[in-house]
């Protein structure tokens, strides 16, 4: 048989199990490999969710990944490890305790799955995203963050709940970074290709943005011992279906910007065309000098946390 395309994903918790779980259930890949902290609980995981894979009739087998090797030959590795929010925190209050744990796998990486693409979606997410960039030394259209889907996907929620019709044809835009600083985009946002803002009213449309920005942290203060996963969990699929069956799609992503939007050497969301190669290509959309000044305040509260992790020589070791 040919060999099939594998997905390590990395990390146990809801959020990774549910990416192995709808990687199974879609059939994306032959192999998904299931990496955490507890190899039993990965062991018993990946056994629920291979028996799952046959009552799907899919071909997928998932399996526990018990050393670093059992990542060799990924096509992509997802990053799901660290601790999640709890009610109060910020994604950024996460820093220093999640650098560790992601540098680690990083290099993991490097050494074992060193032609994977990692896609990057413990928090704080962008400045994840860096780490793993400077730890595998990867070349950017190789390390991108998951974000921008799952906020744009948030905000097409908030609009569908104040429209209550147009369901499936909302196409919302998010970009900047996935913290309390997101740019989403209603300029950028339609129904069915009719501009929301012919639909709702500033105040509605302000009313959706807040929302937005507010989601993650919603669902926190609600499940009130983790953050949420369903949601994060498929818009991670998304991009993993995206780069295994090279569709060249468009999606917002975190991604290290190189000369794109006026800004270097620091990860954000920007619209990213994501195929075999991963990040193909990064699409400059035209600002307004307002989303300007968003994004730039986004980028900003990205590279104070960069800042802080080079202060305490993080990257040094
Ligand atoms: C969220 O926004 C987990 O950061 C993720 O829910």
């Amino acid at each position: 048989m040919a060999k099939g395309k594998k997905v390590t994903v990395i990390g146990t918790g809801n959020f990774g199990s549910t990416v192995a779980f709808v990687l199974a259930m879609n059939g994306t890949c032959h192999n998904v490999v299931l990496r955490g902290r507890n190899y039993d609980v990965a062991k018993g995981k990946a056994l629920d969710m291979s028996q799952a894979a046959n009552a799907a009739r899919q071909h997928t087998v998932v399996k526990a990944g018990k050393d670093p090797e059992s990542m060799a030959d990924s096509d992509v590795v997802v990053i799901t490890a660290g601790a999640p929010r709890t009610p109060g925190m910020s994604r950024d209050d996460l820093l220093t305790k999640n650098a560790e744990i992601v540098k680690n796998y990083a290099r993991e990486i490097k050494e074992h799955a060193p032609d994977a693409i990692v896609v990057v979606v413990s928090n704080p997410l962008d400045v994840m995203t860096y780490v793993v960039l400077k730890e595998t030394g990867f070349p950017r259209e190789r390390v991108l963050g998951m974000a921008g889907i799952l906020d744009s996907a948030r905000m097409a929620h908030f609009i569908f709940e104040k429209l209550e019709y147009g369901a499936g044809q909302i196409r919302a835009t998010v970009m900047g970074g996935h913290g309390d600083t997101m740019v989403p985009l209603p300029k950028f946002t339609t129904v069915a290709g009719v501009p929301i803002e012919d639909l709702l009213d500033t105040e509605e449309i302000g009313e959706i943005v807040q929302k937005t920005r507010n989601g993650g942290a919603q669902i926190v203060n609600l499940l009130g011992n983790g953050s949420a996963y369903y949601a994060p969990a498929k818009s991670t699929v998304v991009m993993v279906e995206a780069i295994l069956k090279d569709t060249n799609q468009i999606h917002s992503c975190a991604i290290m910007l190189q000369n794109d939007y006026g800004y270097s050497d620091i990860v954000s969301g920007v619209p990213v065309m994501i195929g075999a190669g991963g990040a193909e290509k990064v699409i400059e959309m035209s600002l307004k000098p307002l989303q300007i000044k968003r994004f730039k305040s986004s980028v900003a509260s990205v590279q104070d946390m960069v800042d802080k992790l080079e202060e305490l020589k993080f990257f040094d070791n």
